[in-house]
């Protein structure tokens, strides 16, 4: 009765299991994987926020298929005044539901089934639902770590067949929190370029620069077909108000035919909801609170790490340049998923094993920074008295 594409293992894996376990009697988790920050005790300012998805003109129903006009130039103004992009015009917009919903579009635009994507490794885990989802299989391509993380080109090379349409970066990526560097960038585009691919660059976190100097933005890459995508989910830490978008970037001719298919698969769904649209220029606005918040409690988070790291050769914190996670290297005893659970019911502390992002092995665990420094300062300490012992 079911399509394949929907045979998923849907058991819960052992951490989740034992995070069950422990909640249910009654213990209190340090969460230190925390990625809902609304739920990370940050102050927003509430009352705009609100006030922003009442306006009156949410009453009438004007259907656009790339979004409206004035979420549009909100965006546009984003990226011309935090990211120095000078003319950006703001039909190269197409506002989506979500980043997912706009990876969804950009795979659809692309690909035919059984189409291949060049994607980072280790990296996010969703991707592979979304491809799932759209008949497109997932290459993965390695980041190599050597005082940061590397695009490893030898292997791009290698991996690229005749049914690769594209290459997926994170700018920075997530967990890594590494940026495509500028030789890179020119390395990629010169690869694209050789082999017709389109790059699709995640942007999402492309804010949170921990030295506050950001790399360039994707949306000013002209070389080859770049669809850039990105949202207020986590620029104004507003995840549940739904506002996202591709930003489409190249070669003229190309990024015209582009648009002018995205509009019609954006038309088909119409998933763009209109008080949202309104409220966009306002929920945009809500960074400059938001992301100072979170930068000094991250940056509070990675130096508390390296305190209390400092000292040992056990474990080491990996080099991060953006992003909301740190990586802690930690001796291989036991699986990483082992030492998860581990920590978890001996110590109640929560953290992510390496191999949900598809690390190269075991003995990574992912921290969140943006957990509040209190629980992020305790939950250190006692992982420290489980791995340093
Ligand atoms: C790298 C990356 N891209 C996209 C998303 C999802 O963003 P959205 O909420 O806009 O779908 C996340 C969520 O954590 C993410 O980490």
């Amino acid at each position: 009765m079911f399509s394949d594409r929907t045979n998923w293992q849907l058991t819960p894996n052992r951490l989740t299991e034992a995070l069950e376990q422990v909640r249910s009697s009654g213990g209190q988790v340090l969460d230190l994987t925390i990625s809902n920050p609304t739920r990370a005790g940050l102050r927003y300012d509430d009352g705009t926020i609100l006030k922003s998805l009442s306006s009156p003109q949410v009453l009438d129903y004007d259907p656009q298929p790339k979004g409206l006009l004035s979420a549009r130039a909100a965006i546009a103004a984003y990226y011309q005044t935090q990211h120095g992009i000078r003319e950006f015009d703001c039909e190269r917009l197409i506002l989506t539901t979500s980043t997912s919903e706009g990876y969804s579009f950009v795979f659809r635009l692309i690909c035919n089934a059984g189409d291949e994507l060049l994607v980072p490794k280790p990296s996010y885990p969703l991707f592979e639902f979304l491809a799932n989802l759209q008949d497109v299989k997932l290459v993965p391509y390695p980041l190599i770590y050597d005082h940061g993380w590397q695009m490893d080109f030898p292997s791009l090379e290698k991996l690229v067949t005749k049914r690769t349409r594209g290459v997926v970066v994170v700018h920075p990526n997530n967990p890594t929190g590494s940026y495509v560097q500028a030789h890179e960038l020119a390395a990629l585009n010169a690869f694209c370029h050789k082999h017709g691919l389109a790059i699709i660059a995640d942007e999402v976190f492309l804010d949170y620069a921990h030295d506050g100097r950001p790399c360039a933005s994707f949306v000013a890459n002209h070389d080859v077909l770049t669809f850039t995508l990105s949202g207020v989910s986590k620029i104004s830490a507003l995840p549940q108000m739904k506002v996202a978008w591709i930003a489409t970037s190249g070669p003229v001719t190309e990024v015209e035919a582009a648009l002018a298919r995205l509009e019609v698969i954006a038309d088909t769904y119409l998933s763009m909801n209109a008080p949202i649209q309104w409220a966009t220029p306002v929920l945009l606005d809500q960074r400059k609170n938001i992301q100072r918040q979170l930068m000094d409690r991250m940056l509070a988070n990675l130096a508390e790490l390296d305190r209390q790291g400092a000292g040992q050769t056990t474990c080491q914190r990996l080099s991060v340049e953006g992003g909301w996670y740190a990586i802690l290297r930690v001796p291989v005893t036991q699986t990483d998923e082992e030492l998860a659970v581990d920590l978890l019911r001996r110590k109640s502390v929560l953290v992510h094993p390496g191999h949900f992002y598809d690390f190269p092995g075991d003995g990574y665990l992912v921290l969140s920074l943006i957990a509040p420094e209190g629980e992020f300062a305790d939950g250190m300490k006692r992982l420290l008295e489980i791995v340093v012992s």
